[in-house]
């Protein structure tokens, strides 16, 4: 099936020559195309150029027409950081936080992640399936257009195999790419309290292999973070993952800046997540590494923690990916066009930079670049088409609104 798209206004991110990522100024100097026209042939980007360049004897019979006058087409959004699986929202804890305690203080109660932990344990597989595959059809329709899934809600081996083998069910079954990530070490589960070495051992020796064996991850995560897991914790659970073939991409600087960011970068770590609080030496770990920070704005916005100095790091000449964090606790939105309002309104970045941070660079994160992240030939057709539109201002201006006309996957209209 060819699917041709003509009288583009705007053809935004087109990629001339490959590059794995962009950093520092390059993330806002996309190159565009005015007045453009896109082919897609079996859901493969084929051809694109100016509609000068489109001759009437190019069109075969079979071919569909969407007509975008006034409308911009970009690359699909890659959503590298989500918790999708879940048992159940916490909108207790969000009361109780609106009453004054701290997402620390909660989690510190045996709430938080514990709390989803018991939750978890107690929900099917199948529920488990539908409740994510519904969250995940409501994400693709803000512009999702590839995603991240981690565990961590499990905290024992049957309870992580459990989630792991959901995500994978979905991993073979959504519509859009997805990876998995092993995050076994999200919290220390309560019989583990007086002994947390005790349950590091339990996630190399006992949930790993496993994980390996049934092929059911593609990362290695760790909370790293004071009352969580410690910077020496989590480079035996990042050395164990890299022997086993699992990359990390390590949940650090959430709170504390505690060293974290070195060790991951020493362990080749693909992203380094959250970011909140970042020293010199952080900012010094990450110039000269591969390592691509991640920012989550839409946590900070909902536990009112620091945002992550996104302004500075791209300054720095760095990279920044930008992602949802969707989970019940600190996240509970997989609103990927609301995180770029918040980049553009709470850390500055222009709309061009976030979407950079939001399409190429989040693309890297998940080492989807070859398939992903901008338009090229041969790319797979996750597009976005706007609605009419003056400037890419526009969508994250209109913040809280969806001002995406059509989600394109695989070169047909999404619906569901
Ligand atoms: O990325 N920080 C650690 N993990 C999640 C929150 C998990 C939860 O509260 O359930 C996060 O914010
Ligand atoms: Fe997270």
């Amino acid at each position: 099936m060819k699917r041709l798209l003509t009288n583009i206004k705007k053809l935004v991110h087109v990629e001339n020559q490959p590059v794995p990522y962009l950093k520092g100024k390059a993330m806002n100097d996309l190159t565009s195309i005015d007045d453009a026209f896109l082919e897609i042939e079996d859901g493969k980007i084929v051809r694109f150029g100016p509609m000068t360049d489109l001759h009437g004897s190019d069109i075969s019979g079979t071919t569909e027409y969407l007509d975008c006058t006034g409308q911009w087409v970009m690359p699909g959004l890659v959503d590298s950081h989500t918790h999708l699986i879940f048992a159940e929202p916490r909108a207790r804890e969000f009361e109780d936080r609106i009453h004054g305690l701290t997402y620390e203080e909660i989690a510190a109660r045996g709430g938080g992640i514990l709390n989803s932990a018991a939750k978890l344990a107690e929900m099917p597989e199948e529920q488990l399936y539908d409740d994510a595959m519904a969250r995940l059809h409501e994400m693709i329709q803000t512009g999702t257009t590839a995603i991240e899934i981690k565990s961590g809600y499990g905290l024992s081996t049957e309870a992580e195999l459990k989630m792991l083998r959901v995500a994978k069910r979905i991993k073979r079954r959504a519509p859009i790419p997805v990876k998995i990530t092993f995050l076994g070490a999200h919290a220390i589960p309560p019989e583990y309290k007086e002994n947390p070495d005790g349950y590091v051992d339990l996630v190399i020796d006992e949930m790993l292999p496993k994980v390996v064996e049934e092929r059911l991850a593609d990362y290695i995560d760790v909370f790293c973070e004071k009352g969580y897991f410690t910077v020496e914790q989590t480079d035996r659970i990042l050395k164990a993952g890299m022997a086993a073939g699992l990359r990390p991409k390590v949940h650090v600087n959430q709170f504390n800046a505690i060293g974290g960011i070195q060790t991951c970068v020493e362990n080749k770590a693909i992203s380094v997540d959250h970011l909140e609080v970042m020293d010199e030496g952080d900012f010094k770990a990450l110039a000269n590494s591969d390592c691509m920070p991640v920012a989550l704005p839409s946590c900070s916005f909902f536990l009112g923690i620091p945002y992550t100095p996104a302004r500075k790091i791209i300054d720095s000449n760095l990279p920044l990916a930008l992602a949802t964090d969707y989970n019940p606790g600190s996240t509970p939105s997989g609103n990927l066009l609301f995180v770029w309002s918040l980049a553009c309104i709470q850390m500055k970045l222009t709309p061009t930079e976030a979407l950079a941070a939001l399409t190429h660079n989040a693309a890297y994160a998940l080492e989807l670049n070859d398939e992903l992240g901008s338009i090229a030939v041969g790319k797979t057709a996750n597009l976005l088409v706007s609605e009419p539109m003056d400037s890419l201002g526009h969508i994250p201006y209109h913040f809280g609104r969806n001002s995406l006309s059509r989600v394109l996957i695989n070169g047909n209209k999404y619906t569901h």
